[in-house]
């Protein structure tokens, strides 16, 4: 345990402030001096404006900093606590409390109450005699944090579940807009605040979109439902200029948040080149800095009794917000991705002299840490994502060391959702996986509690467990840094969110910061390649490969195409011998005599790690695609019969995604890896009928390759959705007549889908809603009675599926799902949420039924941690699932369900343990007899 100390309290003394009875002595000189001026000038004619005072109170204010009033830190009360609220008392906490740079990690109790953290330590009875109606919570040395703040959110803007009515993340009347504010579009009823929060997020700051340069006012909510109901009471610290120009001048103004962008997003949406975006800024920050040199010099004037023809103080209500950056009095969040933007931005503030709080997504930012540094005023912090990246061209060159290299270099780093790109509730995956990657366990979690609340302005009141701040709190149910670690309760403002949380029993290794692997030499390339190091595998050159002190053997029954864990060991001694291209032993020592005394054997020591069955990916665009916004680097989607004319010549062909395989993509090979092997892959299309899916392997370097692709054809692939714009009913009367159509001889299209009614071609269908699966269920019934085989049908997708569960079970129908589910769309409203919202998972649920889980990865960047997928799987089934389970859901159940005959047989060796502790360091490669170095 250590004390809490170090960390530096606010300093509000070095600040100017204006005190009311220095203003009484200056009104009464402005008094007497004009007294002396209408006595003694009898000559002239002008008088005092009858508001001079007022003017001149505002004129002093004009230098005030922000930041909490000086009484602020002897509030006995917060302004957002929700009387009725009782106090509570954690008991036996083990608390990371975010001082002194996130080193300080007490073990003791928090007090709660009046919606404030009222004592963190030792709470004794005296004072809990005080609080007769204080409600405990045993937290029996769970790990507790401050609630998670997001730096970068679209929560209520950007609606969940989308809809038309509810896009107000954008607007698209101009460039710069500082006059905009995302108050107006914050929708109170979104379905994801209720899902974010049991994430622990309890914080966000709701910043417009990035069509604009600059898009507008941002505004930091908290997201708990309040008893008004209002957008307005979700704020946090409103500034005082929210209810109009006029602002008590002898308050210190609160922090006002502001959004800009720059690079491809505004460009797109206007001019279509960085010289009109930047110019855009000039031009802005020029209409600026003129109307501040008026009031500069209108309050030289005023301040010095020079009234004579100074008439009304300059303002400009569009323009306001803008001359309050120039003033310093604005938090401006940046959407700046590469190194060109970064440095138009940082010319851009020290012509205009404004310091930017933080620069969003930054893909390149850790490959330009001193650029960064010669920002005006102070070095921005960066806030990004972790894995999530190369969607486009400005993201290409990002990399999951970002996080480490930045903090190297001394830059402030932060991990954001951008919710709903990434879905908020799982921030602290970012933080998890920036941790994973290198960066240091305090600065991981302080990458998302304190840096944020520090870099939106509002580290004197959250971020941190200190007594005085507001009672945002997260009571976890392992180590926040570790995999799958999930809230047990959450409070906002000292109000318990979670009515009826669940909870799982997570493995004792689970309470302490994970072990996470060397990536030394890995950091040290991502620089020196300019993000682009190279991923292709090496082939080891000795023809016997060795690995020793293996902890778990995991295999392939060829027979069952079930996983079987084949060997463990407490003592982590087991060995596999890999000699001239087959696996010669393995098991434990006893088993393989001699396994260590070769003489010309490469050694790898995995340090109790594992070796089991390559994973193989379906759902995302892997190998159809480089970078998916850049329409040359792509594939590209099919035509979709249901929507356009399908061009004459390809009419009644369907697609092979075979035929448009791109190799060597950064994604694919990452997947490789991280020990995804094989993915299936269907054509890209945003209809009814995708095509053909085909299976390859992620590290080969071209289609000719030898084992490059797998198998041409696996299944037929088509979508049914509430959102085409064409009628569901219409999208499966069109199946319906494809099913039953004999169609022989007319074409590929009706001889694929008589395969599929002859039980030969998997059929999958990517479908959400629960109502359609249930016709789709029906049709399946419909067609298997009229042509007496059964189909093989597959729901991908399925988030409403767990609504059927037992039907699909029973129809023998398979199901490919995402981990985490989120309503993107209305017809994923119903959603399982898993825990703490639900006691069962929607896999679990699935399982449960018998139904046959493979487990969609639907982001191509996200392939790679497929791994972690599976593990969390494990985690959150609370002991339903096990790991063979879960892997049998990255690999042969995803094969079994879409076709694939010859099961992917390599192996991949981890170092260390599964998910967070290990590190994939080879891939046993069956095909090409060889162990590939990662
Ligand atoms: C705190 O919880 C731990 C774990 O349940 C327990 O071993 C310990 O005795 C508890 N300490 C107190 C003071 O209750
Ligand atoms: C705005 O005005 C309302 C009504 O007078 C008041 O309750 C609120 O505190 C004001 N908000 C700010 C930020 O000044
Ligand atoms: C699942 O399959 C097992 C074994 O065939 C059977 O005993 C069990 O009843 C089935 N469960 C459900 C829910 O159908």
């Amino acid at each position: 345990m250590e004390k809490a100390s170090g960390y530096p309290a606010p300093n509000l003394k070095s600040k100017k402030r204006v005190k009311p009875i220095q203003f009484a002595l200056l009104l009464l000189a402005v008094f007497s001096y004009s007294l002396t001026y209408l006595l003694w000038s009898d000559t002239r004619t002008e008088t005092l404006p009858i508001n001079s005072a007022a003017i001149v109170a505002q004129c002093r204010a004009l230098h005030l900093t922000p930041g909490p009033p000086d009484n602020f830190y002897s509030r006995t009360e917060s302004d957002r606590f929700q009387k009725g609220t009782k106090p509570t008392l954690i008991r036996n906490a083990t608390i990371w409390t975010g001082q002194a740079n996130g080193n300080v990690v007490i073990q003791g109790d928090i007090l709660i109450d009046k919606g404030l953290i009222k004592k963190v330590g030792s709470v004794d009875e005296s004072v809990l005699r005080s609080y007769p109606d204080v409600v405990v919570l045993d937290a029996a040395g769970s790990w507790v944090s401050p609630g998670v703040v997001d730096l970068h959110s679209h929560l209520g803007v950007g609606s969940s579940p989308g809809l038309s009515g509810a896009r107000d993340g954008n607007s698209h009347e101009g460039l710069v807009q500082p006059w905009l504010r995302s108050l107006d579009g914050l929708n109170t009823h979104d379905d994801a605040y209720r899902l974010s929060i049991s994430g622990g997020v309890t914080v966000a700051n709701v910043l417009p979109g990035s069509a604009n340069t600059i898009g507008g006012q941002a505004f930091v909510i908290k997201l708990r439902p309040t008893t008004e109901r209002s957008s307005s009471a979700m704020l946090l610290e409103p500034p005082f200029s929210l209810n109009g120009t006029y602002v008590d001048p002898f308050q210190r103004p609160r922090w006002r948040q502001m959004k800009h962008a720059c690079g491809e997003n505004p460009s797109r949406v206007y001019s279509g080149t960085r010289m009109d975006t930047q110019w855009s800024f000039r031009e802005g920050y020029n209409t600026a800095r003129k109307i501040k040199e008026k009031q500069d010099a209108y309050c030289v004037k005023a301040l010095a009794g020079e009234w004579k023809d100074l008439g009304d103080f300059p303002e400009d209500l569009q323009w306001e917000a803008l001359v309050d950056v120039l003033r310093g009095r604005v938090k401006v969040q940046n959407h700046c991705y590469e190194a060109v933007d970064l440095d138009g931005i940082v010319r851009l503030t020290n012509e205009f002299k404004f310091s930017v709080a933080a620069f969003h997504h930054a893909h390149e930012a850790y490959l330009v840490p001193d650029l960064i540094k010669k920002a005006y005023g102070h070095p921005p912090a960066v806030a990004i994502f972790a894995t999530h990246g190369r969607y486009k061209r400005e993201a290409y060159r990002g990399s999951e060391f970002a996080p480490r290299i930045l903090a190297d270099n001394g830059l402030d780093v932060v991990m954001k959702s951008d919710h709903p790109v990434l879905d908020s509730r799982h921030l602290i995956y970012e933080a998890q996986q920036a941790h994973y990657f290198g960066l240091a366990p305090n600065l991981a979690l302080a990458a998302v509690t304190s840096t944020p609340a520090r870099i939106m302005g509002q580290d004197h009141r959250i971020g941190r467990i200190i007594e005085g701040f507001d009672a945002d709190i997260v009571v976890w149910d392992s180590h926040p840094l570790a995999l799958g670690a999930t809230p047990k309760q959450v409070f906002i403002d000292g109000i318990a969110q979670l009515e009826k949380p669940y909870t799982s029993h997570k493995p004792e290794s689970a309470q302490h910061i994970p072990h996470t692997p060397d990536f030394e030499k890995e950091i040290s390339d991502a620089i020196k390649y300019e993000g682009l190091p190279p991923l292709e595998p090496e082939t080891a050159k000795s023809d016997v490969v060795v690995f020793r002190n293996v902890g778990s053997i995991f295999l392939k029954n060829k027979a069952t195409r079930g996983i079987n864990q084949v060997f463990t060991s407490a003592l982590k001694d087991g060995v596999l011998v890999f000699e001239d291209g087959r696996i010669a032993c393995s098991g434990s020592l006893e088993a393989c005599p001699g396994a260590l005394s070769y003489s010309n054997a490469l050694y790898l020591d995995l340090e109790g790690g594992s070796i089991s069955p390559g994973l193989v990916s379906y759902g995302s665009s892997l190998g159809l695609t480089h970078i998916s916004g850049e329409v040359s680097t792509s594939d590209g989607p099919v035509f979709d019969p249901l929507s356009v004319k399908v061009p004459e010549i390809i009419d009644g062909t369907v697609i092979k995604a075979a035929d448009g395989l791109l190799f060597a993509t950064r994604d694919a090979l990452l997947a490789y890896r991280h020990g995804v092997t094989t993915a299936v892959t269907a054509p890209t299309s945003g209809g009814f009928l995708a095509g053909l899916s085909t299976v390859f392997s992620t590290a080969a370097a071209h289609k000719l390759a030898d084992g490059a692709v797998v198998q041409e054809v696996a299944a037929l692939h088509v979508r049914l959705s509430l959102s085409f714009g064409i009628s569901v009913s219409t999208q499966i009367a069109a199946l319906r007549e494809l099913l039953l159509d004999e169609g022989e001889g007319q074409g590929h299209l009706a001889r694929r889908f008589s395969e599929v009614v002859a039980g030969k071609l998997p059929l999958v269908v990517n479908v959400e809603s629960a109502d359609i699966i249930a016709s789709l269920l029906v049709l399946k019934k419909e067609v298997e009675a009229v042509k007496g085989k059964s189909i093989r049908l597959v729901l991908a997708g399925a988030t409403e599926g767990h609504l059927l569960a037992k039907e699909i079970g029973e129809a023998g129908v398979g199901v490919l799902i995402q981990q985490r589910p989120y309503p993107s769309r209305w017809e994923q409203k119903r959603l399982l949420p898993g825990l703490p919202l639900t006691q069962s998972s929607a896999i679990a649920t699935l399982v449960g039924h018998n139904v046959t889980v493979g487990i969609l990865v639907g982001d191509t960047s996200q392939v790679r941690n497929t791994r972690f997928d599976a593990a969390w799987a494990e985690l959150e089934s609370n002991g339903a699932l096990g790991r063979s389970q879960v892997l049998e859901m990255v690999s042969s159940n995803v094969e079994t369900l879409l076709g694939v005959v010859e099961s992917n047989s390599d192996l991949i060796a981890t170092r260390g343990g599964f998910d967070f502790g290990g590190k994939v360091i080879a891939i046993i490669s069956s095909r090409q007899g060889t162990v590939h170095f990662v």
